[in-house]
């Protein structure tokens, strides 16, 4: 029986005989707002796996280094074993969820560019947003490196956003997390419709966990339908 590593909210991480590799296992399960919220959603960990490994496929060909080595079955993939960072990088396309608050500016409000935030991920605290200075003060990073993973998440944005929107989908925001590889930063975690927002480019259509969070329905069907037009897409 392998040994389980870490267990989250939404996979656990199994070792594997090679320490420098760990198996990531995508559960049904879904939190929301820092784990108050919680429920199912039936083979979310089915699609959450094969899009992460299409999404980060995708990635790897357009040159980012991904923690992907590829996947072993419908809810399981090897991955690099990586020295994870406490930051989560989240860009913005398109003004939704904590920005609107924040803000008070409309949701759908298009950005004229797209923003890169840094947050602390700590559950404890609820992964605050952070600034640069404080990212400096809680050596989560020295600012040569933060400025490097937010090059890093815009040229993500890049490519992931004329993916989507191949598909007829609007890449609204993502969260990205990274680590370290011997030495080198390396793109970890997911890219889900848990951790992006994507919504239909015509109709704007929520076909991600906003339907989780604010109970709008047809959740199952929403991420469903991101794998159906990905697996559908010509090129892969
Ligand atoms: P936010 O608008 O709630 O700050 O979310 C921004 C993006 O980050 C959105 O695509 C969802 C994703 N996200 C996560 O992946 N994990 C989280 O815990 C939160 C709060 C957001």
């Amino acid at each position: 029986m392998p040994e389980l590593l870490y267990e989250g909210k939404a996979k656990k991480i199994w070792a594997t005989s090679d320490p420098d590799r760990v198996e990531m296992e995508f559960k049904d399960d879904a939190t929301a707002f820092n784990g108050q919220k919680r429920g199912t959603i039936l083979d979310k960990g089915v699609v959450n796996a094969k899009l992460t490994t299409v999404l980060f496929t995708v990635l790897e060909r357009a040159g980012v280094p991904t923690h992907l080595v590829r996947q072993l079955d419908d809810r399981r993939l090897l991955v690099d074993r990586l020295d994870m960072l406490a930051l989560e990088m989240v860009v913005r396309n398109v003004v939704a969820g904590s920005l609107a608050q924040r803000t008070g500016l409309q949701e759908g409000t298009r950005l004229t560019t797209p923003i890169v935030e840094t947050y602390y991920k700590s559950d404890a605290l609820g992964d605050p947003l952070l600034n640069d200075e404080h990212v400096a003060m809680l050596e989560l990073a020295s600012p040569e490196r933060l400025a490097d993973l937010k090059q890093r998440a815009r040229t993500v944005n890049r490519v992931l956003s004329a993916f989507f929107a191949q598909l007829g989908i609007l890449l609204v925001d993502f969260k990205l997390e990274f680590g370290m590889r011997r030495g080198e930063v390396v793109l970890g975690d997911e890219i889900t419709p848990d951790t992006c927002r994507l919504w239909d480019a015509q109709t704007q259509v929520r076909l991600d966990k906003d339907r989780f969070r604010r109970d709008l329905g047809q959740v199952e069907e929403a991420y469903q339908e991101v794998l159906r037009r990905v697996m559908q897409n010509a090129a892969l």
